[in-house]
């Protein structure tokens, strides 16, 4: 495995290790650390990555003093390694919405999570983060994205997942890549709203996208979203007209 790191906004790291097995051109699977008087991971990775993902925390923060966990829903890849760095970082806490603590969380977390209500924000010290609750998008009852309030950074998790090694940060199209990835893996949960609670993140109007899957985005990030949004939109309307 072959784990990178770069800083996607100011003390925004995208920790990075890509997987050639996935798919036809790889995949990776990307971390975020918000390095801030209180440290934030975004997505732990999944356990077999803990070694490697943990080696490049360690390179910006003391992983002890790492004091917030968060992911966008209950997955390996996403929180998979979630009681592992509760063991590391003795101070640290699951930070995720309400009903992912009550689904999940206050079971699977070896220390009692906290419960965030939609748009709570967390003040790091440095950073300011906000938890929007995104029900079945990108998939998961639990499902919700982090926005960094001082960057207008949203880490906005599976969407916009995408194949391949790209850059770590591009201004290049991702809605196609994204839509390519979307017909193999069919990933995402095709609801009525679907559209609409993507729609809903473009009135964050964000300046840098921070992908699981793929490279972070720093182009027109309200585009992106609408055209993602429109995308998903499209796609449910089909899948009725199919239904019928
Ligand atoms: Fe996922
Ligand atoms: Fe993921």
């Amino acid at each position: 495995m072959d784990t990178t790191t770069d800083e996607i906004a100011p003390d925004i790291f995208r920790i990075s290790t890509f997987v050639p097995e996935v798919g036809p051109t790889g995949f990776t699977f990307n971390q975020f650390l918000i390095r801030a008087d209180e440290p934030l991971i975004f997505h732990t990775g999944p356990r077999g990555m803990f070694p490697a993902v943990h080696a490049a925390v360690a390179k910006l923060i003391a992983v002890k003093s790492l004091r917030w966990i968060g992911f966008g829903h209950v997955e390996s890849d996403e929180s998979g390694s979630m009681n592992l760095w509760l063991e590391a970082a003795p101070e640290a806490t699951v930070a995720h919405g309400e009903t992912g603590c009550m689904v999940s969380l206050n079971d699977l977390a070896d220390r009692p999570p906290r419960a965030l209500k939609h748009e709570e924000v967390l003040d790091l010290g440095g950073k300011r983060v906000r938890h929007l609750d995104t029900p079945h998008v990108p998939h998961c009852w639990e499902a919700r994205v982090l926005f960094e309030e001082t960057t207008g950074t949203l880490l906005c998790g599976d969407l916009f997942a995408h194949l391949g090694k790209g850059p770590a940060l591009t201004s290049s199209d991702l809605i196609g890549p994204a839509e390519q990835a979307e017909a193999m893996f069919k990933a995402t949960c095709l609801t009525p709203t679907t559209g609409s609670t993507i729609r809903s993140l473009a009135e964050l109007e964000p300046s840098v996208l921070g992908v699981m899957h793929g490279s972070s985005f720093n182009g027109d990030c309200v585009g992106a979203l609408r055209d993602l949004a429109m995308l998903y939109d499209d796609m449910h309307t089909a899948a009725e007209a199919n239904a019928e």
